[in-house]
């Protein structure tokens, strides 16, 4: 494991909850705040399929309810866990979302059932991501 074990463990654990009958594509994603505590969330779609939305979503929305302090809501860390031949990862509107939360140096690593096939900074996903203050 070249990787957070518990964020692996989480996001794998996320991943069996998934709703995903349309695309038979579970994802799960386990993500890790500034204040060290963990959220996941499973994508969740739906038979409109527009309405559908990823795990990072969930994620997100559970890190948001929770927040007390502002770095409750600040992502240092994610994984995001999925089975495909190449690793997963986030799409365009996730690394969005996931910028929204993180920082440049934000670690974004990719699982599969057997561990973590590979790691980025959010700044690597999302160069030159849009942003209303430049
Ligand atoms: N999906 C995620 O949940 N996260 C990603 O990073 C990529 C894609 C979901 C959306 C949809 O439910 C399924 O994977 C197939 O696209």
């Amino acid at each position: 494991m070249t990787g957070p074990e518990d964020l692996f463990r989480a996001a794998l654990a996320a991943r069996a909850k998934a709703y995903a009958p349309f695309s038979n594509f579970a994802v799960g994603v386990a993500l890790r705040t500034a204040s060290g505590a963990i959220f996941a969330g499973a994508n969740i779609e739906n038979q409109s399929f527009p309405e559908g939305w990823c795990a990072e979503t969930t994620a997100i929305g559970h890190m948001i309810m929770a927040a007390k302090t502002p770095e409750d809501r600040v992502i240092v860390e994610v994984v995001v866990a999925g089975e495909l031949s190449v690793p997963l990862t986030p799409c365009g509107g996730c690394r969005q979302r996931l910028a929204e939360f993180g920082r440049p140096d934000t670690v974004v690593h990719s699982a599969n059932a057997e561990g973590i096939r590979a790691s980025w900074t959010l700044a690597e996903l999302l160069p030159a991501g849009f942003a209303l203050d430049g």
